[in-house]
């Protein structure tokens, strides 16, 4: 459906395809990168085979990442060689993280590669990729001055519909944090957040576009800090507010929040806002106290559930998920201990944990006392099987009640759709009578290993 607002078609247009790694704020900036290039004739294919230009969108977190992105790029130079022997336009360009961290070393072994712009400058793409076309490689990844928000295109109501009834939104970027294993800091810049008007009117675009779901994003989410129409200084919590007001708008949630910008605000939103999905995403990476002081996290454990039961104590139905780091430098086994007791007394819904990978420029990468890859791995199984272990309990207590559901897309089998619940689970529903972006009541009949099974109901009990 992007050819809708595309002026060139047919033999003329160019085809991009966008390859996404990486996080949610990834995902939204790829989604911006195709309306500008939309702008410039440019449709948006799911084959890399008959694309003219193959955009990645990349991740540096970790060094699997960012490893990916040269063995890809490995490829994309052959096919590239294999384009202009037939004498047709054949463009690499590399966006997001590791375009930041490493461009100009991109640009040095990997020949074949067009354009590099960064997470703050990608609003230059079209312009970079005209000047590579006139035989330059370029190289955007200084931090702009500009505001890349103020130069994109507003994306249009045809193109939101036609990516469906959720979107995400990015209301903050970057990160003052400094966690000691963390490369965000470097790769995304200082904390900015996006001002409330251009929130709101972003909001609102994508409400016309059909959307009843939004997911408010930033690497600290809950740091967003803007001028109220009050003169005020408004926060996440104002901000969701503000936003619940927005008619048609009907589910928000937001991600990733950090454990020290929980305010009292936020927490009163969860308590009153019904839009406010009972969901939320707060990492503590470790439960030893020990290893969060090394990690610069700036909380001990105990802060992290006592805060937890603040949030339950006026939401208590809200379903907890997290991140975990094993095999820090210098954790021991007790301190890997002290990480399960946290997850045994929190009961997550859901979860995401990693090995530690040492990141280059990162003040962990030159602490002592790394750990063994056996030993964080085995770390990493038993804590998975751990959070595992809960997702399952978490779903398995869902059967039997009746939830809402935001029906989302076409199921496998004819007559069923999949939606969303209230936490974030996939739901397989056999629907009569109702379609995609209708919020229903449904009741759950049981638990698959991705998804849960629900049937539909008159009345929400
Ligand atoms: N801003 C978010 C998370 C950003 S990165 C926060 O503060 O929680 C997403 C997750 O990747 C982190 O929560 C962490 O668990 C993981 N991560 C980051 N750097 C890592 C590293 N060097 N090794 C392993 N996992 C890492
Ligand atoms: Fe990375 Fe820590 Fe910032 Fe999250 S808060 S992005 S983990 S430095
Ligand atoms: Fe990766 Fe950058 Fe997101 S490093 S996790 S894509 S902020």
């Amino acid at each position: 459906m992007t050819e809708q607002t595309t002026p060139a078609h047919g033999e003329n247009s160019r085809k991009v395809f966008i390859k996404t790694y990486g996080c949610q704020m990834n995902v939204y900036d790829s989604t911006r990168m195709s309306d500008a290039l939309a702008r410039d004739g440019y449709v948006q294919t799911e084959e890399m085979a008959e694309a003219d230009l193959v955009l990645l969108n990349t991740c540096h977190i970790r060094e699997k990442a960012a490893e990916k992105v040269y063995s890809q790029l490995g490829r994309l130079r052959d096919l590239k060689a294999a384009r202009n022997r037939e004498g047709r336009e054949f463009m690499i360009g590399v966006a997001g993280c590791v375009a930041q961290a490493e461009g100009e070393e991109i640009m040095r072994r990997v020949p074949a590669v067009d354009v590099v712009v960064g997470p703050q400058t990608y609003h230059r793409l079209p312009e970079a990729l005209s000047r590579a076309r006139a035989g330059d490689r370029v190289v955007e990844t200084d931090y702009a001055i500009e505001d890349k928000f103020e130069h994109l295109p507003k994306t249009d109501a045809a193109r939101t519909r036609a990516r469906g009834v959720t979107a995400f939104l990015t209301v903050q970027e970057g990160c003052d944090k400094f966690c000691t294993f963390c490369v965000v800091p470097y790769t995304r810049g200082s904390e900015v957040s996006r001002p409330l008007a251009q929130i709101i009117d972003e909001a609102k675009r994508l409400v016309d576009g059909g959307v009843r779901e939004v997911t408010l994003l930033g690497q600290n989410v809950n740091a967003w800090r803007a001028e109220g129409p009050d003169g005020r200084e408004w926060g996440l919590g104002d901000l969701l507010y503000r936003l619940a007001d927005i008619p048609g708008l009907e589910r928000l949630r937001y991600t990733t929040s950090h454990p020290r910008d929980m305010d009292d605000r936020l927490i009163e939103a969860h308590a009153d806002l019904r839009k406010l999905m009972p969901y939320l995403h707060l990492p503590i990476q470790s439960g030893s106290d020990r290893i969060l002081k090394a990690m610069n996290r700036r909380h001990t454990a105990d802060d992290y559930l006592r805060l937890i039961d603040r949030i339950r104590s006026v939401r208590p139905d809200i379903a907890m998920s997290g991140d975990f780091i094993t095999g820090f430098p210098g954790e021991t086994d007790a301190d890997f201990e002290a990480t399960m007791d946290v997850v045994r007394a929190v009961k997550y819904a859901a979860a995401f944990s990693f090995k530690y990978s040492s990141r280059p420029g990162t003040p962990g990468a030159d602490m002592p006392d790394h750990v063994a890859e056996e030993v964080k791995a085995e770390r990493l199984e038993r804590l998975q099987s751990l959070l595992i272990e809960q997702q399952a309990a978490f779903n398995q207590s869902c059967v039997g009640k009746t939830v809402s559901l935001l029906l989302e897309k076409p199921g496998r089998f004819p007559g069923q759709l999949i939606g969303r619940s209230p936490w974030l689970q996939s739901v397989n529903v056999d629907a009569k009578g109702v379609e995609i972006g209708d919020i229903i009541p449904v009741r759950i009949t049981g638990t698959g290993p991705n998804s849960l099974y629900a049937d539909m109901v008159l009345e929400l009990s």
